[in-house]
């Protein structure tokens, strides 16, 4: 009789467990991803468009969302897609960079399906692989609250998407085999707003980004940096920037004349059309390098006839290091407001949990088998046929050691296919240490970090901990490190897999500077990790493996 009881429980448990994963709705893309010439600045630019769209789709979902994206690859190069910040909670399967994902290749398609969970917010998504970037490719995504989960400011009139960037004229594979060579590919020729040249007075730029308002209304704008080597400062004319959001999390409002955006980043701000009926400038400006290149759109209130005109407005110095990390300082997590869970951001106490695990990545610019690259610690990475991911599951020899990352001093230079073993439910304080002269951005994937403190034209030592935020400071997935000085963060080793640490400057992170942290659960359990894919390509040595059938969550697996 009890068996027959613990039987009909199990089965009802089950029941349950099935019925709460099918009422996550079910999203279905389908893309087609080609090279297309769009005329620009007086020449003919080959850019990746999907869909015949440059910049891509914007991808509009909301928390715990199943994507299911179909890509299908139509250019004549290996492809993948990278979604920049969203955790891919216990699936790096779907992450979409080279150490997890085999490339799709030409004429192939492959289905990434995916669940947006535990998470709200502005995003991107971009190609990851053979310096597609530096092609376009990319696109904005937007994860909305639950309709149970309140958002801490009224609904906004409407919802934009501004992906600026800086561009290069030169073509993107001409820019790459010159790295292969070691040659330089000096400094972007434009910024690009939506993928679009700057509007310039006067109308010789009929082709440029414009949003049309209505006076007296609040706007949210989800900006992004979808560039390949500046930092931007973004502006609005006569109109101020409230960031309310960044990488997935919700800040205390703090408003701003301009916002400080780096490589790899993501905010959404709110703008009150509070001017007299007119068009606007809006500016995105590269910084930390003499000689500005301006991005240009159009805020054009619906009822204006004047055109925007005289000069753009000016932003802050762009070689004031100080007031970029005052900014960054200044921006606080709201801790009262809930984002995909209902419970308040500030319940998570981060500040108080024990550290036990301290990490040092320093960037650095390498020579090795006579090529120049970068690196960290002094490992540049080198990147193998077989994805990590499945030379793990498959337990292949030979594409990776375990533990291989160096986690404190810069050893002498060398190609490493580097990978950082991190204890699963382990708390961990990274610092990156940068001692060159260029500003860098650093990403995470698979997890969140809090962005605690921040050095320039410093050193780190074991005192610099107290100038930790410890309250309030942001959650993201991307922080900038100022020259010669550092960025420390705090973050939570909760999701199980393989996952990418990059710079996001493109041409250092093609040149090397990235590595893997592998995130293992002993229990070896489908509760913390998803099985393998039916559908996953195999590459590399995994070529000819068995592809083991589906697994679901096993009875002894259900938490009671
Ligand atoms: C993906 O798209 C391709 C091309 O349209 C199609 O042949 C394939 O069946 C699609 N895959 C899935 C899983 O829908
Ligand atoms: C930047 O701030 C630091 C610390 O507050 C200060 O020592 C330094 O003089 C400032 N530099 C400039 C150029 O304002
Ligand atoms: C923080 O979130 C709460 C919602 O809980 C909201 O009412 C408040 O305005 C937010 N605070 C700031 C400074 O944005
Ligand atoms: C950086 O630090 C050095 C030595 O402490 C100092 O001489 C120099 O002025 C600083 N540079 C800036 C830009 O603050
Ligand atoms: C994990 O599960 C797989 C598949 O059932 C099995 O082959 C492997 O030996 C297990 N590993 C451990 C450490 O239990």
């Amino acid at each position: 009789m009890a068996a027959i009881a613990k039987f009909l429980a199990i089965l009802a448990v089950i029941a349950l467990a099935s019925t709460a994963q099918a009422a996550d709705p079910d999203q279905f893309l389908d893309w087609v991803v080609t090279f297309q010439n769009l005329p620009l600045l007086g020449t003919t630019q080959r850019v990746i468009a999907i869909n015949n769209q440059f910049p891509g789709p914007t991808i509009k979902t909301t928390t715990n969302n199943n994507l299911h994206i179909n890509v299908t690859n139509r250019l004549d190069e290996p492809l993948l897609f990278h979604w920049n910040g969203i955790q891919q909670r216990r699936s790096s399967w779907q992450d979409g960079v080279s150490g997890t994902n085999c490339p799709i290749l030409p004429g192939q398609s492959w289905q990434y399906n995916f669940q947006v969970k535990d998470q709200i917010g502005t995003f991107f998504y971009y190609p990851s692989i053979n310096f597609h970037k530096a092609a376009g490719g990319y696109g904005g995504i937007q994860i909305a609250n639950r309709v149970v989960i309140a958002v801490p400011f009224l609904p906004p009139a409407d919802d934009f998407t501004l992906l600026a960037g800086d561009w290069q004229l030169r073509d993107y594979r001409s820019s790459r085999s010159r790295l292969d060579k070691s040659q330089g590919i000096g400094r972007p020729n434009v910024v690009l707003m939506n993928g679009k040249a700057p509007y310039i007075a006067g109308g010789s730029n009929a082709n440029f980004e414009k949003f049309t308002v209505e006076s007296g209304k609040i706007y949210r704008f989800r900006i992004s940096n979808v560039g390949t080597a500046q930092s931007l400062n973004v502006r609005i004319q006569s109109h101020k920037l409230c960031v309310v959001e960044t990488e997935g999390s919700y800040t205390a409002k703090t408003c701003f004349d301009s916002l400080d955006i780096h490589l790899g980043q993501s905010y959404s701000v709110l703008v009150t059309m509070d001017q007299s009926p007119a068009d606007y400038y809006i500016v995105a400006s590269t910084k930390f390098s003499s000689g500005s290149l301006n991005g240009v759109a159009i805020l054009h209130y619906q009822n204006s006839n004047t055109a925007a005109s005289g000069t753009i407005p000016a932003g802050p110095d762009p070689l004031d290091v100080n007031f970029s990390l005052n900014q960054a300082l200044s921006i606080k997590w709201n801790l009262t407001t809930g984002a995909a869970r209902p419970n308040p951001q500030g319940s998570y106490h981060y500040g108080q949990i024990p550290i036990t695990r301290v990490i040092q990545l320093s960037s650095s610019s390498v020579t090795l088998n006579n090529q120049a690259r970068f690196a960290i610690n002094g490992q540049s990475y080198l990147t193998p046929d077989t994805p990590l991911k499945l030379a793990d599951f498959y337990n292949i020899d030979g594409v990776f050691t375990r533990g291989s990352m160096r986690t404190s001093a810069v050893g002498s230079p060398v190609m490493e296919t580097s990978v950082l073993e991190l204890d699963y439910k382990s708390f961990v304080e990274l610092v990156f240490v940068n001692p060159e002269n260029e500003i860098q951005s650093w990403h995470l994937d698979g997890m969140s970090f809090w962005v605690v403190g921040f050095g320039f034209n410093e050193t780190w030592s074991p005192s610099s901990r107290s100038k930790y935020n410890l309250v309030d400071a942001v959650s993201r997935s991307t922080t900038q490190v100022y020259p010669r000085g550092w960025t420390a963060i705090l973050f939570s080793v909760d999701n199980v897999g393989m996952w990418n640490i990059r710079s996001q400057c493109l041409r250092r992170q093609y040149l090397g500077q990235e590595g893997y942290a592998r995130v293992f659960n002993p229990e070896n359990s489908t509760r913390t990790e998803t099985w393998i894919p039916q559908n996953v390509l195999l590459c590399g040595k995994a070529i000819g493996k068995t592809i083991p059938g589906p697994r679901m969550l096993g009875i002894d697996e259900i938490d009671f």
